[in-house]
Order: structure tokens, then C-alpha cells, then sequence
């Protein structure tokens, strides 16, 4: 039986993860639970879980939840120090990194400094910080298995490979809810609109994040971390369909996918669980009735964001933290009615040419380049961007 801490359990992949878990009782544990704001949810999942320590970021949450509790509610932790509890000092086998944004980085770092298994959907803090990450990965020999469906993709096209024939990576993406509008269209985009994804369904700042592009940006970031592979070697083409979820190809011309309907449940179950598949209880891919497939280059005029993703990693040091923090602050005032959808990769292009690039070797440069990138960005969309929505 493998213990799991599961960081964001009451979002989209938190939820797909205790799915999972109570469809195989016998094979995991749930040891600790991390949530936001989501109180009645969170409440539900530690009746039915048991789990001994529970964190949420706000104090007077922690506190409403022991009252909704009473006799039945675990250790139940607050703030940074709470989070980072529930990620490294309940003895998880396994910690399943799925709170969103630059808020998932430090926990995912302390469970990896005490030597835990992380299975990673929280892409964010590979892109901020994957230096620190990584080297921190090799120094404690711990396994870091993605979540993400296009680098779990990957990893099983590498399994029994050798790295050095590896020509590239390609990485595969819906294109989003706008992949077809122009860019007229894109500008009168609302949260509304933006928040109806075609084929995933998954939190907000994901979904704004795979409408504007940013969402593949932030995943070659990744990607080059994960995979330890030039940005020059990893490309991208939009795949509406979504049942390719990436390959790698060889020197000798060879392409191996992994291909499967559009359901996170199987890269989750995946990571969970490698070497070993899980049976899961999902439709099987019918490729005759799908037909076709289709795949094209994607249009960097209309959808700037994945170019500055490839911007920042080759400016290497702090740029993707200023990336993803200037992303994570446009998209929440998009989210707010504050910013328009096309000005998203603006306030992102003004950050990094206002920002200088220093070296992102310790977590304290990442957070402090963070930190600097929010403030750029909160003052632009409240000055030279305001009132663009
Ligand atoms: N969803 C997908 O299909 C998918 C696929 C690949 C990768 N990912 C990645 O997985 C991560 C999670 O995505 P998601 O779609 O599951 O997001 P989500 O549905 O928005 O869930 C995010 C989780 O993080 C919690 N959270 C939010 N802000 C927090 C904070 N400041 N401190 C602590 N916890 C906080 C939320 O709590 P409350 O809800 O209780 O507020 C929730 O449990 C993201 O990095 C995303 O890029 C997601």
C-alpha cells in the first residue's frame, strides 16, 4: 500500500487523484490533504479519507474547518509552514504536487529535500524554478514523475531509449477554445468564453492558460527540465483533437507516440503507480470512428505566448519565473474583468523587458525574481494596460 499527501485535492487533478485512490482501496492511503478555499469539499474528502494532517493557506479556514468537524477532524495546519507539513513530515511514500501556480513550489521542494517520490501536475514550479528543482531531484535520487499528459506522453516514449537519439520532442496541443478565431475575435474574448475548453476540463488558470497558449509555453519549460533536452529540440504542433498526447523522434526517423482519449485520470494513474498500469474504468479509444487526426504549426502571431515561453527558457536564469508570475498575475485579472484576453502576452512582454535576467541557482533568487515580476505586472495592468477591458 503506498501512502499519498496530495497537495490541491479539491481541483481538478486533486479530485481525478482520489478518484483513482477510491477506485483502488487496496493499493493507497491517504495520509495528508492540502486545499484552498474549497472548505466543504476538503470537509467531505477528510470524513471519507481519514487522513492525519490537513493544511489550507488562511488560518481562520483552518479554524472553520475544525468547527465544522469536532471530534472527527485530524491535525489541521495553516499558512506556508502547514502546506509544507502536510508535503514532507507525514511519512508519504508519495506526494501528488496539484495546487496551482507559484503557490505549489515550495511544498513540492521540502517533499523532495526529505526525500519523497513527487508525481508533478504542478507545472509552474518546474518553470520557475527548475534548476533548484532538478538539482535538488538528483542530490536526494528521488523519482519525479509527471502528471502532465504531454511529458507523461514523453516518458513512457523514452522508456528504453537512449537520450542521445533522441532528435526532438514534440509536444502536442489542442490549440485551445480559439485556435480558428482572428485576432479581431480574440480581442473581445471573456472569461466566459475562455473557461469552455474543448476536449479538457480542468481549473480556471489552466484553461485560460491552454486558451492563450501559455499553458504549451510553460509546458516546454517543463519539458526541458524533465527531458534535460535544448529548447531547439522541442517543438510543438496543434493537435485539436487531443488523442495524441506527444512523441519523441528518433535520428533513425522513427516517431513514438502514446496515444489515449482525453482523460487526465490515465497520466495521473500512471505516475501513481509506474512500472505498473492501473486498470481505470474509461471508454477505449476508437480510432475508427475518430478517422482522422490532424496536426499543424501554431500561429505565433495570433497566439504570442508560446514565442515568449521559448523567449524566457533561452534567457535562461530568472526570465521563465518572471514568465510564469507575469502570466499567473495577467490571468487573474483577465479572470476579474480587468485585462483583456489579448493583452494577457503583453503585460508577460513588458515584464521581461523590464526585468533583468539574473541566475536562478537558490530558491531565495526565484522567489525574490517572483515577487519583482508580480509587481512589475500589477503595476502595468493597473497603468499602461488599465482600462483595456
Ligand atoms: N487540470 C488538468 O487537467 C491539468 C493537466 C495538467 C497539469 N495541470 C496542472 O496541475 C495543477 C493544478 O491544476 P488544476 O486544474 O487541478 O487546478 P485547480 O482545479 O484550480 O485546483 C488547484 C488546487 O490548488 C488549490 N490552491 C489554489 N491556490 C492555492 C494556494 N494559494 N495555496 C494552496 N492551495 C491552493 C486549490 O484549492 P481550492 O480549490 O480549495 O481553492 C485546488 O485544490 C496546475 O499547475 C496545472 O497547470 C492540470
Amino acid at each position: 500500500m503506498k501512502s499519498l499527501a496530495i497537495l490541491g485535492s479539491t481541483g481538478s487533478i486533486g479530485v481525478s487523484t482520489l478518484d483513482i485512490v477510491a477506485a483502488h482501496p487496496e493499493r493507497f492511503r491517504v495520509v495528508a490533504l492540502t486545499a484552498g478555499r474549497n472548505l466543504a469539499l476538503l470537509e467531505q474528502q477528510i470524513r471519507t479519507l481519514h487522513p492525519e494532517l490537513v493544511a489550507v493557506p488562511d488560518a481562520a479556514d483552518a479554524e472553520s474547518l475544525r468547527a465544522r468537524l469536532g471530534a472527527a477532524a485530524p491535525r489541521i495546519l495553516s499558512g506556508r509552514d502547514g502546506l509544507i507539513a502536510c508535503a514532507a513530515d507525514t511519512g508519504a511514500q508519495m506526494v501528488v504536487s496539484a495546487i496551482v501556480g507559484a503557490a505549489g513550489l515550495e511544498p513540492t521542494l521540502a517533499a523532495i529535500e526529505a526525500g519523497i517520490d513527487v508525481a508533478l501536475a504542478n507545472k509552474e514550479t518546474l518553470v520557475a524554478a527548475g534548476k533548484v528543482v532538478m538539482s535538488a531531484v538528483a542530490r536526494h535520487g528521488i523519482h519525479l514523475f509527471p502528471v502532465d499528459s504531454e511529458h507523461s506522453a514523453i516518458f513512457q516514449s523514452l522508456a528504453g531509449h537512449r537520450k542521445d537519439d533522441v532528435r526532438r520532442l514534440i509536444l502536442t496541443a489542442s490549440g485551445g477554445p480559439f485556435r480558428d478565431r482572428t485576432a479581431g475575435e480574440l480581442e473581445l474574448v471573456t472569461p466566459a468564453d475562455a473557461l469552455a475548453h474543448p476536449t479538457w476540463n480542468m481549473g480556471q488558470k489552466i484553461t485560460i492558460d491552454s486558451a492563450t497558449m501559455m499553458n504549451k509555453g510553460l509546458e516546454v519549460i517543463e519539458a526541458h527540465w524533465l527531458f534535460d533536452l535544448p529548447p531547439e529540440k522541442i517543438a510543438v504542433h496543434i493537435h485539436p483533437e487531443s488523442v495524441v498526447h506527444s512523441m519523441v523522434e528518433y535520428v533513425d526517423g522513427s516517431v513514438i507516440a502514446q496515444l489515449g482519449i482525453p482523460d487526465m485520470k490515465t497520466p495521473i494513474a500512471l505516475a501513481l503507480s509506474w512500472p505498473e498500469r492501473l486498470a481505470l474504468d474509461l471508454p477505449p479509444l476508437d480510432l475508427c470512428s475518430l478517422g482522422r487526426l490532424h496536426f499543424h504549426e501554431p500561429d505565433n502571431t495570433r497566439f504570442p505566448s508560446l514565442a515568449l515561453a521559448y523567449r524566457a527558457l533561452r534567457s535562461g536564469g530568472t526570465a521563465p519565473a518572471a514568465l510564469n508570475a507575469a502570466n499567473e498575475e495577467a490571468v487573474a485579472a483577465f479572470l476579474g474583468h480587468r485585462l483583456g484576453f489579448s493583452v494577457i502576452p503583453q503585460v508577460i512582454a513588458a515584464v521581461l523587458d523590464r526585468q533583468a535576467v539574473l541566475p536562478a541557482d537558490t530558491l531565495a533568487e526565484v522567489l525574490a525574481a517572483d515577487a519583482a515580476a508580480r509587481q512589475t505586472a500589477r503595476q502595468l495592468i493597473s497603468t499602461e494596460f488599465g482600462g483595456t477591458r
